[in-house]
C-alpha cells in the first residue's frame, strides 16, 4: 500500500525477483483490460483519468478472479484493497482459500515529491517496467533498455489528476490502514519512501524476513 507514486510498482519488481511471488496490480489489471478494447475497459480508463476510484463490486469481482486463479507461491497485491470495503471482501476471498494474510507493506512519500515521481515516470508498454526521467533513466532516452521500446506516460499522470489521485488516497485508503491495525492480525511494516529505491527495498526485505 501506499499513496501514488510512493514506488510500489518499482518494490514490486524487486520483490517478485528475489522471493518468487506473483504480483497482482489492480492498476495493470484494469490497463490490460482497456488495451484489450472491451467496453468494460473503457469504462475503467474513463473512471482512471479523473483520478477516482473504480467502484468496489467491480474490483472486488476483477481481483477475486485474478487472486483465485493464481495457483501456488506467495502472492503480492499491489493497489488492492483500497477501502475498507475492499479489505473485508478480501479477507472473505483468502479465508475460503484458507491462505492468511502475512503482511501489509506501506510505503511513504511526501505530497510533493509524488508529484514530481509520477510527472516523470516513463514505462514500457510491453513488459510494464517501470522509469523516471530524472530518478531512473533508462540508458537511452526514452527507450527501454531491455527490449528497445518506446517508453510511454500513462493518461492519469498529469498533475491535477495526480493530486485528484492523492485525494482519493488520504480519504478512502489510508482508513485500510487502521482496519488493518484494528485486526491485529497482520504483520504491519511501515518504510521511509523518500529514501532511494536500493534503500526502500532493503527495509523491506529485511522486515519481511524478521520473525
Ligand atoms: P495504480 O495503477 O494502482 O496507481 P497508483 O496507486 O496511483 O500508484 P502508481 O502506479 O502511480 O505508483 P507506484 O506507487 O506504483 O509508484 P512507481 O513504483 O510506479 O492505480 C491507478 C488507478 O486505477 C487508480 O487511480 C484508480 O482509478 C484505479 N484503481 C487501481 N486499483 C484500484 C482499487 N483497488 N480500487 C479502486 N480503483 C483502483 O513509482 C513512481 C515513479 O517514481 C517512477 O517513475 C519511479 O521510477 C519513481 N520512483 C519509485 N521509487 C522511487 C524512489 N525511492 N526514489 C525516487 N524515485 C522513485
Amino acid at each position: 500500500m501506499g499513496p501514488p507514486g510512493a514506488g510500489k510498482g518499482t518494490q514490486a519488481e524487486r520483490l517478485v525477483e528475489k522471493f518468487g511471488m506473483v504480483h497482482l496490480s489492480s492498476g495493470d489489471i484494469f490497463r490490460a483490460e482497456k488495451a484489450s478494447g472491451s467496453q468494460l475497459g473503457e469504462k475503467l480508463a474513463a473512471i482512471m483519468e479523473t483520478g477516482a476510484l473504480v467502484p468496489d463490486d467491480v474490483v472486488v469481482e476483477m481481483m477475486a478472479k485474478a487472486i483465485v486463479a493464481v495457483k501456488g507461491g506467495g502472492l503480492l497485491l499491489d493497489g488492492f484493497p483500497r477501502t475498507v470495503a475492499q479489505g473485508e471482501a478480501l479477507d472473505e476471498t483468502l479465508t475460503k482459500m484458507d491462505t492468511p494474510l502475512d503482511a501489509v507493506v506501506i510505503i511513504t512519500a511526501a505530497d510533493d515529491e509524488i508529484v514530481e515521481r509520477i510527472t516523470g515516470r516513463r514505462s514500457c508498454p510491453s513488459t510494464g517496467k517501470i522509469y523516471h526521467v530524472k530518478n531512473m533513466p533508462p540508458k537511452v532516452d526514452g527507450i527501454d533498455d531491455a527490449i528497445g521500446e518506446s517508453l510511454v506516460q500513462r493518461d492519469d499522470d498529469k498533475e491535477d489528476v495526480v493530486r485528484q489521485r492523492l485525494a482519493a488516497y488520504k480519504n478512502q485508503t489510508q482508513p485500510v490502514i487502521e482496519y488493518y491495525r484494528e485486526t491485529g492480525k497482520v504483520k504491519i511494516i511501515e518504510v521511509d519512501g523518500m529514501q532511494s529505491p536500493d534503500c526502500v527495498f532493503g527495509d523491506i526485505a529485511s522486515a519481511l524476513q524478521a520473525e
